[in-house]
């Protein structure tokens, strides 16, 4: 049985992940940061809950020690949006440094430390980005720490694939498009369980040799 872990995995995205991955017959390990959300909800013996704020070494390393010995996949999914300040002096810089934190610096902890139960078969590490990441694409501007935290997710992402590829395990970056949810808001075009059954797609076509594409959950390649 393949094992995976979600974090963020109490609403939105993350939650529609955990359902659709326990219908692949995985064994599940989805992570919250405080409450367990719609997660109490689902009643299948395959889920395992995990509380682990991603900002919280301790708390990565003991989620990952009770998940051994080994993952098939990781999905970085956990992340926040930022103030959406109107202008450049109404930044907030302790919020731009959390949401650096959870967007960027987190899932680069949460690899980290996944990485010897990813080593054990392989496994695939999939990081929940967004197109206003790329700079190639950055028009309409503003959303300063939100966009600047996925670029450098984008960078980090990049800049490991090379190592990982050595140790036989695979990076997909993945805009889930504009979805329905807590942060997407409700003038999102696309449900939740359809951004997810593309991003379903993408892991089940996702070998070693196409580590670090950044594509959206319908498969179109995106500019860096
Ligand atoms: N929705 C969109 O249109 C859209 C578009 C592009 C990219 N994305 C990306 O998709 C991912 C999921 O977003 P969503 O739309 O599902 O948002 P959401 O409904 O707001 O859910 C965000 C999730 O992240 C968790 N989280 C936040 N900070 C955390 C922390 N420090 N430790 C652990 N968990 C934490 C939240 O937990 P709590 O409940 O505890 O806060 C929640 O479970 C994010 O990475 C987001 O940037 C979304």
């Amino acid at each position: 049985m393949p094992t995976a872990m979600v974090t963020g995995a109490n609403r939105g995205i993350g939650l529609e992940t955990v359902r659709q991955l326990l219908d692949r017959d995985y064994e599940v390990h989805a992570t919250y940061r405080s409450g367990k959300g719609g997660l109490a909800d689902i009643d299948n013996p395959r889920l395992v809950l995990h509380q682990m704020d991603v900002r919280n070494t301790d708390e990565v390393v003991a989620a990952m020690e009770a998940v051994g010995p080994s993952l098939d996949l990781l999905v970085n999914n956990a992340g926040v949006a930022d103030g959406r300040w109107p202008t450049i002096e109404d930044i907030d810089f302790d919020i731009v440094s959390d949401v650096m934190e959870v967007n960027a610096i987190a899932p680069v902890r949460v690899t980290q430390q996944a990485l010897p139960l990813l080593a054990n078969g392989g496994g695939t590490v999939l990081m929940i980005t967004s197109l206003m990441g790329s700079i190639g694409d950055c028009a309409s501007g503003r959303s300063y720490a939100y966009r600047a935290s996925k670029t450098a997710l984008n960078m980090f992402t990049a800049a490991m694939k090379n190592e990982l590829r050595e140790q036989g395990i695979s990076l997909l970056l993945i805009h889930p498009g504009w979805v329905e949810t807590d942060m997407g808001g409700p003038n999102a075009p696309i449900q939740a369980e359809e951004s997810v059954s593309g991003i379903m797609a993408r892991l089940e076509e996702q070998t070693l040799e196409m580590t670090g594409r950044f594509v959206d959950y319908a498969g179109t390649s995106l500019p860096w």
